[in-house]
């Protein structure tokens, strides 16, 4: 017998066997019984059939088996971490949730940043959108923010939602491209949805090629409300900001490090948090009221539009820290579920109807992810305070209620859990009026305004990067006529930009393109950013 790192070896039968022993503990099944051989399965003689009754491999296998549970139908491949936010500046005046309004308390968070596109397997860093979803395990419920990288979407309601990602995954009859934007199906969906210009322009940015998941901003895109004491709410937009800085990559290092290292930005992530180079976050607020609100060129409701800073200005309130690596990627990073219906008293929705689809789909699709209305229970989804109601029984259920009553009101119990009128969770009152109907309202029919303003206020070599990537990706689309539709949306954002792509794509002059609308909304960058363009 010999040592090797605690355990011990034996030689049975001519082979040298690790068994329990020193600091081991015994190798078992399921059911707790020790496994005298791992290496070989019950058989009828040496070479004779395997047994059926051989439980342990069965056990083994069978488990085995199923280890695999459906990824993700968006947002596949990820990356999270643990961490804590802390508040800065208190927000009392405006909410009472309490993550928003104590000062130098610090919550403690787990963060998920994702691809949309690609399956799990996929590579970390192709041109597409990146998701930013944090859970605040706060004093008073999970809050879950489930942004994205980018401030706008490509869609202003969620009835157009499953359009969208058919369009962008891979095509139904051959299985590829995996990337998200350069086939026809992703500009022919684009090319009939102009909502989804502003959008787009953020696309061909280099801001979908990112140098690191630790230099990229988060939005929650949506506006949402925060509720004081008094009932009284106001608007209110989220901002993450790197303090890093925003870094990207330019499109041939994209390519290489491709090829070089699909899981570039998951190792980057992992690098520096297990060395103690933990990323950080500022968060922030844009703050506004209805009266404001009405004042602005735009309808806030709309989320293929942003505010500009020069509108409602950031406010930093806190930052967020991630200094915690998962100890198991599948426990925590592939079984943790975001959903944006998951909110605090204090904070509320607002009628984007983007959003209010959200808060459907969610927990809808995570019930078939993860198999079981009590996924609630798996550690990296439960809350950190006490919860307790009178759900009872389901797959896989791990809470044991005691006693007889499971249900409210009750008079049989005085343990069992009531309602809190005065902290629970209120919705803001608002009043409704109008008529029901599928209607758009007309605030939302401006789709080029703010697509030109990202434009025009990039830099001379930023604009030069998303000309190049439209000619790219417009390239790989087989269908003329969806390039020429293209073509044409870009014409009413940007005359040159339009003129540029057209002639990458080898047209002579733009064909049979309309002639450009004239601006809704004729926005310009701040002064400063003018400045910067002109270098
Ligand atoms: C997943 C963001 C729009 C349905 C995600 C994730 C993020 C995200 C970050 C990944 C969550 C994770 O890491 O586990 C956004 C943003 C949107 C948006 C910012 C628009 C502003 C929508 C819409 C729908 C939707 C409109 C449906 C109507 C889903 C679904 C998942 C998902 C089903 C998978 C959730 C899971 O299996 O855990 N989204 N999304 N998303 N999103 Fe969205």
């Amino acid at each position: 017998d010999s040592t090797l790192q605690g355990s011990l070896q034996v030689a049975v039968g001519g082979e040298i066997h690790q068994i329990a022993g020193g600091e081991h503990q015994a190798l078992t099944t399921n059911q707790g019984v020790a496994l005298s051989d791992n290496q070989n399965s019950l058989r009828a003689n040496p070479s004779g059939p395997t047994l059926g009754e051989d439980f342990i491999l069965r056990e083994k296998i069978t488990h085995f088996d199923h280890e695999r549970i459906p990824e993700r139908v968006v947002h596949a491949r990820g990356t999270g971490a643990h961490g804590f936010f802390e508040l800065t500046t208190s927000l009392k005046q405006y909410t009472t949730a309490r993550i928003l309004t104590e000062v130098g308390e610090k919550t403690p968070v787990f963060t998920r940043f994702s691809t949309v596109a690609g399956g799990a397997g996929s590579v970390d860093t192709p041109r597409d959108v990146r998701g930013f979803a944090v859970k605040f395990y706060t004093k008073e419920g999970n809050w879950d923010l489930v942004g994205n990288n980018i401030p706008v979407f490509f869609i202003q309601d969620a009835i157009k939602f499953p359009d969208l990602i058919h369009a962008v995954k891979m095509e139904p009859d051959r299985g590829f491209p995996q990337s998200a934007t350069a086939h026809d199906t992703f500009w022919d969906f684009i090319s009939l949805t102009p909502e989804s210009m502003h959008m787009v322009m953020w696309i061909m940015s280099d801001r979908t090629i990112p140098r690191s998941l630790r230099m990229i901003e988060g939005f929650g895109v949506h506006s949402f409300r925060l509720v004081n004491d008094s009932g009284e709410s106001t608007f209110v937009k989220f901002h993450w900001r790197p303090k890093l800085g925003l870094q990207s990559t330019i499109w041939d290092e994209t390519v290489k490090i491709s090829g070089a290292d699909q899981d570039f930005h998951r190792r980057d992530m992992f690098d520096a948090i297990t060395s103690g180079n933990f990323p950080e976050w500022e968060f922030a607020v844009q703050l506004f009221t209805q009266e404001e609100a009405d004042t602005f060129p735009f309808d806030h409701l709309d989320p293929t539009k942003l505010i500009p800073e020069e509108l409602v200005p950031l406010k930093v309130i806190g930052r967020m820290v991630l200094d915690r690596w998962p100890n198991n990627f599948f426990a925590e990073t592939e079984q943790i579920a975001f959903c944006p219906s998951h909110l605090v008293p204090g904070i509320d929705f607002s009628n984007d109807p983007l959003l209010q689809g959200r808060l459907f789909s969610y927990h809808d699709t995570q019930l078939s992810r993860l198999g079981t209305p009590n996924f609630h229970q798996i550690p990296i989804n439960a809350p950190k305070c006490p919860f307790s109601n009178q759900q009872r029984d389901g797959h896989m259920q791990m809470a044991q209620q005691a006693g007889r009553v499971a249900y409210e009101p009750n008079s049989l119990s005085g343990e069992s859990p009531r309602e809190t009128p005065t902290n629970g969770f209120h919705s803001a009152a608002v009043t409704e009026t109008g008529v029901k109907g599928r209607v758009r309202a007309a605030s939302f029919a401006d789709h080029y305004s703010q697509a030109r303003l990202f434009y025009i206020s990039q830099t001379a070599y930023e604009q030069a990067h998303i000309a190049s990537a439209l000619v790219f990706e417009l390239s790989k689309v087989e269908h003329v006529h969806v390039r020429e539709a293209i073509v044409g949306h870009l014409r009413h954002i940007d005359e040159a930009l339009a003129q540029r792509v057209a002639a990458g794509l080898g047209f002579g002059k733009i064909p049979n393109a309309p002639v450009p609308a004239r601006p809704v909304q004729e926005m310009q960058p701040s002064p400063a950013l003018q400045i910067i363009g002109k270098m």
